[in-house]
């Protein structure tokens, strides 16, 4: 039975008990930023990025038999919680994807998810989240209908369906680098979907992130917000260019090991996405002054010291500090002597270059 035979008949004949389904899958840094979207979640301009190895959701769906309303009914708890505001975001999601998983109104649904980073901590959970949300939607797809997709059909079905959900989660179902939007050096990409690296240097499977924390709070303006403030922007058209090369260029860098061009252009990237947010109409700023000092001490430190140290921003004001496994003791050194010296909430995560979504149950 295909999906389209199946859009019109009941799913109550066939699921006489509820199946559930688990996923943990990893958050993502950008190193080339997504920024600006149109349409159904299409990306202005190509992204890449690593995923992480610690920074997960995990997510426990399982689907009840009733009868078929062709509305979403979802139970949703976080950390062992209802969760209204978050609940609503994941129903008008699952509600917005009825025309992939069109069992979605035949099914009663129950979401618990957890974090393994504070929900505090000023992260974004959304990568995390919906692709795992969306991998256990895939795999309850593939039970109902005895659906025997690859190992990469799969995945990438996984990743259409997450970025439905937000942008950057359909990057997080693959392990390493990935690639989404369109990229004139990487065959296969495309809007629809992210890609993986295929070439990656072994010593970039080595690279870790440290979350340095500045500030905890909800940042004031979300992402989508800022993706809407890409609409007539007056450097939109230089920003997508600089993207594409960015891409091609950082891909040419991670397959042929080239550290230094690499922090050249993730730390450029860093601060055009910021310098894109300040002279947009609307201009806005998320650095907080403590995020300008730790950046410029990381460009001091990798001066004075010639250690492969560099910096990158998501949109908000912590820092994720990039280094390679062998300087790890000394980065560590600075990290505390230096980096989080005025940090009033001293607080950090420790991560590094994950090998994607596992499948619990
Ligand atoms: C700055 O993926 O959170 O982190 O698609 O609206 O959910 P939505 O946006 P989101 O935007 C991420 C922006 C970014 C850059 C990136 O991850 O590429």
């Amino acid at each position: 039975m295909t999906n389209s035979d199946f859009a019109g008949s009941k799913l109550t004949s066939l699921l006489s008990e509820p199946v559930k389904v688990s996923w943990q899958s990893p958050s993502n840094i950008a190193l080339v930023k997504y920024w600006g979207k149109t349409g159904r979640q299409m990306p202005v301009n190509p992204s890449l990025s690593m995923t992480l190895s610690k920074a997960y959701t995990e997510s426990i769906l399982t689907a009840f038999p009733r009868a078929a309303d062709g509305l979403v009914d979802l139970d949703f708890w976080f950390e062992g919680q209802q969760n209204a505001a978050f609940g609503e975001r994941m129903s008008k999601y699952l509600q917005s994807v009825t025309d992939i998983f069109p069992w979605l109104g035949q099914v009663s649904l129950k979401l618990e998810t957890r974090n393994t980073f504070p929900h505090s901590a000023g992260i974004a959970s959304s990568a995390s989240a919906f692709s795992a949300l969306a991998l256990c939607l895939c795999t309850l797809d593939a039970e109902f209908f005895g659906i025997l997709l690859d190992e990469s059909e799969f995945r990438f079905k996984a990743s259409y369906a997450a970025r439905l959900g937000s942008g950057s989660a359909c990057r997080s179902v693959f392990p390493g680098f990935s690639v989404w939007g369109l990229s004139k050096s990487l065959p296969g990409s495309s809007d629809f979907i992210a890609v993986p690296v295929p070439d990656v240097h072994p010593v970039f499977k080595t690279l870790h992130d440290t979350i340095l924390i500045v500030n905890k709070k909800e940042k004031f303006v979300s992402s989508s917000e800022g993706h809407n403030r890409m609409i007539g922007h007056p450097f939109a058209d230089a920003r997508i260019k600089q993207a594409g090369k960015n891409t091609t260029d950082l891909l040419e860098a991670i397959k042929s090991g080239n550290k230094q061009n690499f922090i050249q252009i993730v730390e450029s990237e860093a601060f055009t996405l910021h310098a894109l947010m300040m002279t947009s109409e609307e201009g806005f700023m998320l650095m907080h002054p403590e995020t300008v000092r730790i950046i410029t001490r990381i460009q001091q430190l990798r001066k004075e010291t010639g250690l492969q140290i560099c910096f990158t921003l998501d949109a908000g004001p912590n820092i994720h500090l990039l280094y390679f496994e062998d300087q790890i003791e000394q980065v560590k050194k600075l990290i505390v002597e230096e980096l989080l010296k005025n940090n009033e909430q001293n607080m950090l995560i420790d991560d590094l270059y994950g090998n994607g979504p596992v499948k619990v149950a």
